[in-house]
Parts: structure tokens; sequence; C-alpha cells
């Protein structure tokens, strides 16, 4: 058996999705281990832009069986619709195909309520999220006051659970919050009918990857939003509520982490971050508004603009570090074609000290100022490129730059956001 853990190795956004679609091909199955409907991976195929936000990319590909994770927080609403979506479009989503964890946990309503409501209540504090009830979907499963997809298979267990949770957040929503309470019978008629449309999919997965395994098959697992996100090694409280990190793999897959081999992280040529919380590299000029408008750089879930700025090498070297990230995925490098210098953080200046390590505390690192080197642009649009030697020589120089600090191999360059736009180094899975 083979596999391969595709993870963003900044704050989102990587590009991901068109490189899980593109491992999805050579794939026996196509795992998603954390989040929710917070992600959104945009690919563009025979010029078609798709933008999905729960299921595995790989389930455009004809052959990979696509799997939503224990660790996965599933909105119904989103499911359907992009379920809906994916058949129209004339693509199998059978059972066959697609299957949910029965241990994966529901988004319900007042998860999406409550997470709107606290960002307002938090004001400046605000963590910035998607609004997509993530936090407080993965709180509630903390707190062992969750609903999982398996229970909504079974009427009276969903009754007994939903009647003592719902007290529960009732009293929240309407004693802090000073919201209206939620109503039993509506909520839980609901979550049957959601329980019915999705009983096809629902399955052991852990079990089915587990004879996956055993059969030597090439999986692929596939990881939402990027590592400086993580729970733990993000930069807290500015994170996701879930662990990004490649080791979540195996938690949420129910599967050994002997079985993860080859961990590929995906960086963007540049630095984008949506939400709050530091960023060193943010530029607020020109420079950076450029970079937004040559990358399309707008939430694929929230349309919000993203924050722009140069690659962050230190915070790229403490991502392949903290998350034991083996090779490298470049992506975007198209995008600063035209650009006469490129700069790269090599180290940060904080309170007159320099900082080669990214530091843990989110205080220090506000006042981080970047210790830039500067490369020289080019000019020529590289989207046509089909190697290495066909880059100009300081687009080669940039990569090579990049992987020398990065300390491991480039498995692929991607220079254009069409499926063919991509120059290979190697197959990850023969690793
Ligand atoms: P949440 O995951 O919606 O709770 O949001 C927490 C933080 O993670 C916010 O800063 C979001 O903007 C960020 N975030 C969540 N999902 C993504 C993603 O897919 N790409 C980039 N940022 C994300």
């Amino acid at each position: 058996m083979s596999s391969v853990v595709i993870v963003g190795s900044q704050w989102g956004d990587e590009g991901k999705g068109k490189m899980v679609d593109y491992y999805a091909g050579l794939a026996d199955a196509v795992v998603r281990y954390q989040g929710g409907s917070n992600a959104g991976h945009t690919l563009v195929i025979d010029g078609k832009k798709i933008v999905m936000h729960l299921i595995p990319a790989g389930i455009l590909r004809e052959k990979p069986l696509c799997i939503l994770a224990d660790n996965v927080v599933i909105e119904p609403n989103t499911l359907l619709s992009e379920i809906g979506m994916l058949k129209d479009a004339g693509c199998n989503i059978s059972p066959s195909r697609f299957k949910i964890s029965a241990r994966a946990h529901v988004t319900m309503p007042y998860h999406i309520m409550v997470d709107h409501l606290r960002e307002i209540k938090r004001a400046r504090a605000k963590i910035g999220t998607t609004g997509r009830g993530i936090g407080p979907t993965y709180e509630d499963k903390a707190a062992r006051r969750g609903i999982r997809v398996g229970d909504l298979l079974h009427p009276e267990v969903l009754k007994e659970r939903l009647e003592i949770i719902l007290d529960d957040r009732n009293y929240y929503i309407k004693n802090y919050l000073e919201e209206t309470p939620f109503a039993f019978d509506k909520l839980f008629d609901e979550a049957l009918k959601f329980g019915e449309q999705l009983a096809p999919y629902i399955d052991d997965t852990s079990l089915l990857l587990w004879n996956m395994c055993r059969e030597n098959k090439n999986i692929l697992f596939e990881g939402a939003q990027g590592i400086m996100l993580d729970l733990n090694g993000g930069t807290y409280p500015y994170v996701t509520s879930s662990n990004t990190t490649p080791a979540a793999a195996a938690v949420s897959a129910g599967v050994s982490p002997a079985f993860l081999k080859n961990i590929v992280g995906v960086a963007k040529a540049y630095t984008t971050r949506v939400g709050e919380g530091p960023m060193p590299t943010e530029l607020n000029c020109e420079v950076g508004d450029l970079l937004r408008f040559q990358g399309g750089e707008y939430g694929a879930t929230t349309g919000r603009p993203r924050r722009c700025g140069w690659l962050d090498m230190v915070a790229l070297r403490y991502a392949i570090r903290y998350a034991g990230i083996t090779s490298l995925i470049l992506t975007k490098i198209d995008i600063l074609s035209g650009f006469p210098e490129i700069k790269v953080a090599v180290a940060y200046e904080i309170n007159g000290k320099r900082y080669d390590e990214f530091p843990y505390d989110i205080s220090v690192l506000y006042e981080a100022k970047p210790i830039y080197e500067i490369l020289p642009g080019w000019k020529e649009d590289i989207k046509g490129a089909s190697s290495l030697d066909e880059l100009p020589e300081n687009a080669r120089n940039y990569v090579n730059w990049i992987v020398e600090r990065a300390g491991i191999p480039l498995v692929m360059l991607s220079v254009g956001a069409q499926r063919g736009e991509s120059i290979e180094a190697y197959n990850p899975f023969k690793a």
C-alpha cells in the first residue's frame, strides 16, 4: 500500500484542490480528514470553475472512493447541495464512490448561529471565522454533546441526545447570546430527513480503509486549511478548531500512523491569509493589491479579499518542521511574472532582536518586521512551461532558492490554474 498526505503549508488557500484533483487520478481512495464547509477548493476543469467545500475533489476523477473521515464536521445542507451540483454536472456520486463516516459530527443550525453571534460579541477581538459553525461544532464534540452522522439513522438515539443538547445550548443562546432558542421539533424533523437522504453514503470508513490498506491500494489523505491554522501549532487563537497536521489524518481516518508515508506540503509562491491574526509579511500597499488582483485572491467560501504579502520562509520552514512535511509543491508561481523584484522573508526583527525561528507567542509575532532577501523577477508568462528548464532563469532560480531553504525535494510546480498547467518532478506514490 502507498499513501500520500497533502497539507497546506501556510494559512490555507495554497491551491490544494488542484493538487488533490491531480493525485486523485493516481489514487484508489481520497480521504478528507478535518474541517468542514469552511474549506473551499476551486478547480478549473475544461475552462469551467468548480468550487467544492466538503466532498474531496477526487470525486471528479473516475476511480477513487471519496471519504469524509471521522474528524470532518458536516453541515448537511451544504453537503446535499454539493451532491446535487455534482450530479447535475454529470459526475458519478453513487454510494460506491462516496462514503461518510458514521463517526463524523453534524454541524447543526445552532452551531452556525453561535459562530455568528460570538464573532459579533467579540467585536475587535473577533477571529474572522468563515461563519460556517466550525468552532461550535468541534466544541460540542469535545464537550460530548455533539450529534454524529450515525445518530441521524436512529430516531430514538437522536431524540434522546438532541433533547439533552438543546436544553444546554438553548440556555446559552437565550441567556448569553440573547437570541431566540431553537424549537426541538423542527430541528429533529430536519435531522431525520437529512439522515434518510444521507443514509446510503454512511459507513464505517475506518474498516473500509483498513481493507483497502491490506489490498495494497493507493490512498490520498487530503487536509483542509493549512498548518499555520492548526489548533495547536497555528497562530492561536487565530486558528481553526481542528488539527490540520498530517498526524491528524491517521487519527481521523482510524488507520495506523504507520500507513502515512509521503507528506506533501503545498505552498504558494507568496503568502495569503483570510481572517484575523498576525501575518508578518502582509503588504498593505499597491504591491499587496497587485498580488491579490493577479492571483484572484478572494476567499472561495466567503468571498472575502485575502490579505497578501511576500513569501514568509520563516513560517514555511516552521510548518515543514512542525508537520513533518517531506516534500513540497509550489503553486501560483505564474502570478509573480512581471514583478521586477521578489522579496522573501528569511528572518524577523522583533524589538531589536533577530528571530530565525517562528515564535510561538502571537503577541511577539504582531511586532515582527520581516528581514527580506531580494531576488530578481522575470517578465515572461510561464503558464505554458512543461519543464523546469523551460522557465526563465530568474523564475528557475526563485524555485531553487525556496527548495534549498525548505530542505526538502520539490514534487511539483504549478504554473497555472488549469488541470494540465503543472510541472511534475516525481510521483509521490512511488517515492
Ligand atoms: P473557522 O475555521 O471558520 O472557525 O475560521 C477560523 C480561521 O480559519 C479564520 O481565520 C478563517 O478565515 C480561517 N479559515 C478557515 N477555513 C479556511 C480555509 O479553507 N482557507 C483559509 N482560511 C480558512
